[in-house]
């Protein structure tokens, strides 16, 4: 069953090909963060948070988060926008979202950014790497859409911010709550607030091919011993000893294609995909064992994948947060369900999993423990000290 609000032909039609609006996507849609709610969030260091200011300090001025009620105060009436990244990692009903726009695979999702700013707020006219769904979540937004553009586009100088120099609007839509306009990579556009507004903005990333080579290079020379070289044992007499001759490059070739593997290049792409946003927010480790986390579902906690974690499975592998776990035939059901991206996932078919196939055992409660899986209880931390598993442990 699918939620979305996309158009049957739209993967055929406008996905990373042009820009499409989706009038009332989202009927009566009201914005689930209020904007108090998300200077809240700009306050706090773990969040990643900038304001735009039009007409700051010098032109088009950027300032990162974290912010003080202070920094709030000082603001000029209006044309400034704050932005909030990754909300989805902190409010439930704004990663909900995604299962609007779920034809696009979960692992290709970057995060969802908010943005608010009162009449005339803007970040100037530009373009973004990535394909992303602009949902208005509160007032109107004027919304100009140029031509692509690409690194030879002049910019503004003198702001850090990649403001277009000759930013030309071919079409123009005003946004309103509920509206939708998607955008592939590389679309000028500028959104400019027509009073107070609230824009939501569905990024989706994709490793640049400079990243492909070198972090593939990265992963599997891992797994490189030394020993294996380049190896000529049919060399032909040298004519000219300085050239490095079509035999050479041929044997390089070999060297490349042998680890260009399914196998190599799924498992590299699983983690690299599933890699944490923020790599220093990692969650607290817990030690629960399966008795424990059975009880905790017994009680009737609900299992949740946690809001910052990034699941994607190829036959074989599961990765959790650039995590592996080598998964046989009969585990790729316990997988597709744990990366299916639901909000709640179904405990009893998990746990049924966990009894009948040991790898599936320690796969969820190393899952449970590294924080990707959670009960939510908040203090489910004290409630399961070590001592406290070993007594659980004959319930099993
Ligand atoms: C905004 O929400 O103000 C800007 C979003 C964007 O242009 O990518
Ligand atoms: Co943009």
């Amino acid at each position: 069953m699918t939620n979305s609000i996309l158009p049957k032909d739209f993967l055929t039609h406008y996905w990373q090909k042009k820009p499409l609006v989706i009038r009332q996507a989202l009927p009566g849609f009201q914005s689930p963060v209020s904007a108090d709610e998300l200077a809240g969030l700009a306050l706090d260091e773990q969040v990643e948070s900038r304001l735009v200011i039009e007409h700051g300090d010098s032109p088009w001025q950027l300032k990162n988060g974290p912010f003080t009620e202070e920094d709030f105060a000082n603001l000029p009436p209006n044309h400034w926008t704050l932005l909030v990244q990754a909300v989805d990692h902190w409010v439930p009903e704004v990663k909900a979202l995604l299962q609007h726009v779920d034809q696009i695979p979960r692992w290709r999702l970057d995060d969802i950014m908010i943005s608010y700013a009162p009449e005339g707020g803007s970040v100037g006219p530009h373009y973004d790497q990535y394909d992303v769904f602009l949902l208005q979540g509160q007032g109107r937004r004027r919304w100009q859409v140029g031509p692509i553009c690409d690194d030879n586009s002049p910019c503004l100088p003198d702001t850090k911010l990649r403001i277009l120099a000759d930013f030309v609007a071919l079409d123009e839509y005003v946004l309103e709550p509920g509206d939708i306009l998607y955008l592939p990579p590389g679309y000028a556009h500028w959104g400019v607030a027509l009073d107070e507004c609230q824009t939501i903005s569905i990024g989706f990333r994709a490793p640049s091919h400079a990243d492909v080579v070198a972090e593939f290079g990265q992963f599997v020379s891992e797994q490189l011993p030394d020993s294996l070289r380049y190896s000529d044992p049919n060399l032909e007499p040298a004519v000219n000893p300085g050239l490095i001759g079509a035999d050479a490059i041929a044997r390089t070739r070999e060297i490349m294609q042998s680890l260009l593997t399914d196998e190599n290049l799924g498992r590299w792409l699983g983690r690299y995909m599933t890699e944490p946003k923020y790599l220093d927010q990692a969650p607290a480790t817990l030690c629960m064992d399966f008795p424990a986390i059975r009880q905790a579902v017994k009680q009737g906690l609900p299992l949740v994948t946690a809001l910052a974690s990034r699941f994607a499975y190829i036959p074989g592998w599961l990765f959790v947060d650039s995590r592996e776990y080598a998964i046989s035939d009969e585990l790729t059901a316990f997988a597709q369900h744990l990366a299916s991206g639901f909000d709640e996932l179904d405990a009893d078919f998990l746990l049924q999993e966990a009894r009948e196939k040991p790898q599936a055992l320690q796969i969820l409660v190393d899952l449970v423990n590294q924080g990707a899986l959670q009960l939510l209880e908040d203090e489910l931390d004290d409630d399961y000290e070590k001592d406290e598993q070993d007594d659980q442990e004959d319930e099993l």
